[in-house]
């Protein structure tokens, strides 16, 4: 129970990697609050009755949008008094090419990916982290981000590889994520990231991943995820900031 009496906000909860993330992070005893444009109600109930000891709540919120990030800060406040960990992954993914690019679409992906994460950082940082001289940020950026979108494939009509927005937005995530480490390191703050290569949800249901490419002959699971995150939210990764962990499967060593 390493995480015993610590609060964790996870964005994108409601399923997928997000929920894996939850539960993980419950598993050690941290009250999760779980956000999310859906409703996680269902994900809240399995991480509760499989941890009885500690609390969960879940809040129906567009990440992109200032006055809902800081309503759940407020209201994490009120109820449990500290905000330790913030895991930034909800998302979106337009598989479309520069071509067809629509202004609407790329300003989907960017301000979820990427303004939802700035919003969640700064507001949980300043005044909550700071004040505590103590926070864990953990960013659910992208393999796209890395090597500028990742190739899929599918029987349909839609393209399979991840669009240009997405993959700005991931490297941008990457980038934000290194510049917040330098600033609040001083603070006993890290914020890393974990860049995901293809994991089984419903963002890649439909799509085939050529596993010839990875040197681990499998897609991925949420839990594989989850796992990468649990140490970057822990105590245990105290002289670890700015850092990107690709979990991949080895789709993209080096
Ligand atoms: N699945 C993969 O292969 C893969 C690979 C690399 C990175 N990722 C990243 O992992 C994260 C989780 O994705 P997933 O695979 O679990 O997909 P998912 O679609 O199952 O989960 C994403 C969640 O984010 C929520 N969300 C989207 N926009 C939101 C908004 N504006 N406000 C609040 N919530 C919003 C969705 O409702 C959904 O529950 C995403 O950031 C994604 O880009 C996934």
């Amino acid at each position: 129970m390493k995480l015993s009496g610590q609060t964790a906000i996870i964005t994108g909860a409601a399923r997928g990697i997000g929920a894996a993330c939850a539960s993980r992070l419950a598993q050690e005893g941290a009250n999760v609050v779980l956000v999310d444009l859906l409703s996680s109600e269902e994900t809240v109930n399995k991480i509760v009755q499989a941890n009885p000891n500690i609390k969960a709540c879940f809040h129906e919120v567009d990440i992109r949008e200032r006055a809902q990030v800081q309503k759940v800060m407020d209201d994490t406040i009120s109820e449990f008094g500290r905000i330790d960990i913030v895991v930034n992954n909800a998302g979106s993914c337009g598989r479309i090419d520069l071509e067809e690019m629509t202004d609407d679409i790329w300003e989907r992906d960017m301000n979820t990916n990427l303004k939802g994460t700035f919003l969640f950082t700064q507001l949980a940082i300043y005044p909550h982290m700071k004040n505590q001289g103590y926070g864990r940020i953990v960013n659910v950026s992208s393999v796209s981000g890395i090597i500028g979108g990742y190739s899929s494939t599918t029987d349909g009509s839609t393209k399979g590889r991840s669009g240009p927005a997405y993959a700005a937005s991931k490297g941008g995530v990457i980038a934000f994520s290194k510049w917040v480490a330098k600033e609040v390191g001083p603070l006993g703050i890290c914020v890393n990231s974990v860049a995901p290569g293809p994991i089984e949800t419903e963002m890649t249901k439909g799509f085939n991943y050529n596993l010839d490419l990875q040197a681990v002959k499998q897609v991925g699971t949420p839990e594989d995820i989850a796992e990468a995150v649990y140490y970057f939210a822990s105590p245990a990764s105290r002289y670890t900031t700015g850092q990107v962990l690709k979990v991949c499967g080895g789709s993209a060593i080096g």
